[in-house]
């Protein structure tokens, strides 16, 4: 059933009649689209509190009963039974593959994964010290001069082939710039491996001798990849749509998800969670650590906590606690920030500052307990997410490029400089 909403404004008494837009589950949405035009007022959400920037099929999420669905299976479903690559392929297709689609997708992953021996070049001009998230972040972005000749975001065949291509080379090239800051010969994917088993051993294979990989290794890797792989539309995701908004070319609109994915309130946070660890120490100093989060004067905050969206739990953070457990166990690690994390994860829990503002550990509280128990080095927990992340980009950058009557993505503003004025010449000034 239609309905509209109509909106008066006090300042010019001029009315809109505004439609309301439903999907097919979750909040309905007032269209605002014609609002300037008939009232000559803009709406005012910085931070998209209450906007909903598209219309899209991939991924659902209600933040209060703590629901995440990628086309429409639930997250623990897929945890469960799925893998990532058939994951990736959900995401981007819409449907779970049949066995031949399956293998035919695998099979030109993994035969796009060798990275340009160019980029070796490319990845010898930065410092040896470079954060590898910077490093990512220009080589993907330099895949475009590599590829210029399949750029045609009109064609579907090459909106496809640059998909495959950043699903298959996002591993290959993490690992390089990994090894790079090392001073490690990089290793060449191998098409014998499956997916994250192939970027473990491109990681951390030597010359000199064979890789003994625990298989829980990748397994949990894959179950952590299958996590982060979409989470609609977040700060990383909205600005590879807002990118590809402009008909940039796909590795440009990834490269600029990966920038936007770096900063600490976002997936920066894994990296951030463990520095806060280790910094906390003990477990005895967890109480302190609440203290200074709840103080608005520390400009401390509890990483790995709160969530825009979720305000009951992160059904993600559920299944990596558990799995935390596991792996732990299984490589016999024993880490004695994970008895920090789980004190202040208690702590938290029962304090009314968290209960009341609806603080709750989100996906990135437990995952760099799982990469720092891989070996994953602290610096390239962002560059994990990113790997997975790239499926949920390529999927909305595929599905905004396949969308009727897209525009350009441009917020208008509340102006609050100087009003018109003349030029004085510097001699009067
Ligand atoms: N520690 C202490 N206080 C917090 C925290 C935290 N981690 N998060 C939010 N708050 C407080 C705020 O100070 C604010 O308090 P107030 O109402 O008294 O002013 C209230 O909770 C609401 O916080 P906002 O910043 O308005 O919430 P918002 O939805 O804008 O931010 C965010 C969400 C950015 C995730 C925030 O909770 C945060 O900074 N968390 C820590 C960083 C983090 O873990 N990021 C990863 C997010 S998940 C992801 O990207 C994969």
């Amino acid at each position: 059933m239609s309905s509209n909403v109509i909106l008066t404004s006090s300042d010019s008494d001029k009315t809109a009649t505004l439609p309301v837009l439903s999907g097919s589950v979750g909040p309905s949405a007032i269209d605002i689209g014609k609002l300037h035009k008939e009232t000559g007022m803009f709406t005012y959400d910085p931070g998209f509190m209450s906007t909903a920037s598209c219309r899209s099929a991939i991924t659902y999420i209600d933040g209060d009963a703590g629901v995440l669905l990628y086309r429409g299976y639930p997250i623990e479903q897929l945890a469960k039974h799925s893998s990532f690559l058939e994951t990736s392929y959900l995401l981007i297709n819409g449907e779970l593959p049949t066995t031949d689609e399956f293998r035919s997708f695998e099979h030109d992953v993994t035969h796009h994964s060798m990275m340009h021996e160019s980029l070796k070049t490319f990845l010898h001009g930065f410092h040896y010290d470079a954060h590898p998230m910077a490093m990512l972040c220009g080589t993907i972005g330099s895949l475009a001069a590599f590829y210029h000749d399949t750029l045609d975001i009109e064609d579907p065949a090459q909106r496809k082939l640059a998909a495959i291509r950043l699903i298959a080379k996002i591993p290959t090239i993490a690992a390089a710039c990994y090894r790079y800051t090392i001073g490690w010969p990089i290793r060449y994917p191998r098409n014998n491996l499956e997916y994250c088993t192939r970027f473990l051993h491109m990681m951390f294979e030597v010359p000199s001798e064979p890789l003994d990989l625990p298989e829980v290794a990748a397994k949990a890797l894959d179950l952590l990849f299958i996590l982060h792989a979409d989470h609609e539309q977040n700060a990383s995701t909205s600005t590879v749509r807002m990118v590809g908004s402009t008909g940039a070319n796909p590795y440009a609109c990834v490269a600029a998800g990966i920038a936007a994915l770096w900063g600490p309130a976002h997936g920066g946070a894994n990296e951030a969670v463990l520095k806060m660890l280790a910094e906390i120490g003990t477990p005895d100093q967890v109480g302190k650590a609440i203290e200074r989060a709840k103080d608005k004067n520390s400009g401390f905050r509890l990483m790995g906590f709160g969530h825009r969206v979720y305000k009951n739990f992160d059904p993600r953070a559920t299944i990596i606690r558990e799995m935390c457990h596991k792996v732990l166990n299984a490589l016999g690690v024993q880490d004695p920030l994970l008895d920090v994390a789980m004190k202040l994860e208690e702590a938290a829990l029962k304090d009314p500052y968290f209960i009341e503002r609806k603080l709750y550990p989100n996906v990135d509280f437990y995952s760099g307990l799982i990469y720092k128990a891989l070996k994953i080095p602290t610096e390239m927990f962002t560059v994990m997410f990113a790997i997975a992340r790239t499926s949920g980009w390529v999927a909305h950058w595929l599905e905004q490029n396949t969308t009727p009557d897209a525009k350009i993505g441009r917020p208008r503003q509340i102006y609050t400089g100087a009003p018109s004025r003349d030029y004085r010449p510097i001699s009067g000034r």
